[in-house]
Order: structure tokens, then C-alpha cells, then sequence
């Protein structure tokens, strides 16, 4: 992995941090990553379940798996990609985070659409759209009653205020501890997402960060060494139960790490 410092991987294998030069070199490494992810749970399951994340800084990431090496050597046919969240308007909107996937990846790869498992953001009820893919989400994983979707890989990034998925600050969903899918009105947005929520996130054998920009820079301070305040730090919600808790940032997010990033527990 070139031009990664390898910082903060953890004692135990539950949590890391990689510092990494800028945003292509997040890609490339989430891209290893992934790819490892992938080989790992069809190897064990003979299939591979993901969780995309929204936003800007995972597009480099699709961009990079659409491409070679990762286009013809990863197992596609038998992947199943879900979303983290969702923006309550239409597929082919300009902020549906499906659109920004389907462009960046998914339209190049040979992954059949009955495993492309969207949110439905364009459904007029919010609280529908979320009950139906969670109906969705325990079809697809099957378990006994109580159980948690385990995810072989949920990616996730986090925005400026700490939010993570549509986890914001202080809104409802951050303190949902049953419902894996919830309708979460967002007031900076006055707008309605639709979010797994964290113990849904935390069931997941590898949750992986992707952070990168200076603006980032204090909430993941905050986040990684900064006192408990989930509510205020969503992104501290996710603490994954039994699997890995990955961190690849680049230098101006990390700017203001004290030191290693105190692994998660
Ligand atoms: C979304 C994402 C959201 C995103 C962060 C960071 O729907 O927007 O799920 O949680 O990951 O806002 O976004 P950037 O990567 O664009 O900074």
C-alpha cells in the first residue's frame, strides 16, 4: 500500500486508522479493501454483501472498483448492494445517492438488478419506504428474531458536524435502538432521509470510514478523541459488535489527531 502511514491498528482488530495522502489514495486503499472484503465473504458465504455510502468522498472509490483490476476480478454476479442511506426524492435525482452509484459503478459492473437492493427515496411516505426495506434487509439476511443485518462490509463517511449515514446530530434516528431502518427527518435540511441505523451498521463484519478535507478535521477529532457524545457525534455510534471498525482519512482530515486516534471500543 503505497504512501500509507499505518497508524492506530488497534491491539485488537476492531478498530484502525490509516492516514493516507489525499482522497485518490483513500480510493485506492478502500478499494483494496473492498476487494478483500469481497474475496474474504465469498469464499466463506459464496456471496458478498455491501452497504454503499452516499456523498462525494466514496465516488473516487466506485470510480476505481468499475475499473481494472477490480471490474473483472471481483465476484459481481454474486454481490448484493444495499445502501446506508437515501435521500427522500427520486432514483435519478441529482442527490439520490443510488444515482451517484448506479454512475460511478454500478451501471458498469454485471451485478444482477435483483441484487441491487435501493432505498426507495422517491416513495411518498417515508415511513413506508423505510418498513419496506427493512422487510427487505431481513430477507435477505435471515436470522433468529432480534438478530442484526451482518453486513460483510458497510461503507460509511462522515460529514463535518459528525453525522454519519443520515445520522445527524441530535435527531431521532441516532438514539433508535431496535429498527434497523428508519424515516429521519433532518431540520438543517427540512428534509426527510432514510437511514440504517446504528445497531443495523454495528452487525457488520467490516465497517470502513472514508474521510477526507480539512473540514473534517475537528469532528473527527472529536469523534476519535474527544469525550463520548453520540448524540452530538453520531459517528461514535458506530462501534461494530463483533467485526472491524476501519479509518481511512487523508492528512488534512487527520490534521488534528493528537496521535494515533484512540481505537473505538
Ligand atoms: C449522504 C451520506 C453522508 C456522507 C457524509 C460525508 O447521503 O450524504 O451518506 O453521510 O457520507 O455527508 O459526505 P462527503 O463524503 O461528501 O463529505
Amino acid at each position: 500500500m503505497m504512501g500509507a502511514q499505518r497508524i492506530g491498528e488497534a491491539a485488537r482488530p476492531a478498530a484502525g486508522l490509516a492516514v493516507l495522502a489525499d482522497p485518490m489514495a483513500i480510493a485506492e486503499e478502500g478499494a483494496e479493501r473492498f476487494a478483500g472484503a469481497a474475496g474474504e465473504a465469498f469464499a466463506r458465504a459464496g456471496r458478498f454483501t455491501v452497504a454503499l455510502a452516499g456523498g462525494a468522498t466514496p465516488k473516487l472509490l466506485y470510480t476505481l472498483l468499475a475499473t481494472e483490476p477490480y471490474g473483472r476480478h471481483l465476484p459481481w454476479q454474486e454481490t448484493h448492494v444495499f445502501w446506508g442511506d437515501e435521500r427522500c426524492v427520486p432514483p435519478d435525482h441529482p442527490e439520490s445517492n443510488y444515482r451517484m452509484a448506479h454512475e460511478a459503478l454500478l451501471r458498469h459492473l454485471p451485478i444482477p438488478s435483483e441484487q441491487i437492493h435501493r432505498m426507495c427515496g422517491e416513495e411518498p411516505d417515508p415511513e413506508r419506504a423505510a418498513a419496506e426495506y427493512e422487510e427487505r434487509l431481513r430477507t435477505a439476511f435471515p436470522g433468529q428474531a432480534g438478530a442484526v443485518p451482518r453486513f460483510d462490509l458497510v461503507l460509511l463517511g462522515m460529514g463535518a458536524d459528525g453525522h454519519t449515514a443520515s445520522l445527524f446530530p441530535h435527531t431521532e434516528a441516532v438514539r433508535e435502538q431496535q429498527r434497523w431502518v428508519v424515516r429521519n427527518y433532518v431540520p438543517k435540511f427540512q428534509a426527510d432521509r432514510l437511514t440504517l441505523t446504528a445497531p443495523a451498521i454495528n452487525g457488520a463484519a467490516t465497517v470502513l470510514f472514508l474521510v477526507a478535507g480539512d473540514d473534517k478535521a475537528a469532528a473527527l477529532q472529536a469523534v476519535l478523541e474527544g469525550p463520548a457524545a453520540p448524540e452530538r457525534l453520531p459517528a461514535q455510534l458506530i462501534r461494530p459488535t463483533a467485526g472491524r471498525l476501519v479509518w481511512l482519512v487523508d492528512r488534512a482530515a487527520a490534521s488534528r489527531l493528537a496521535g494515533k486516534g484512540r481505537p473505538l471500543s
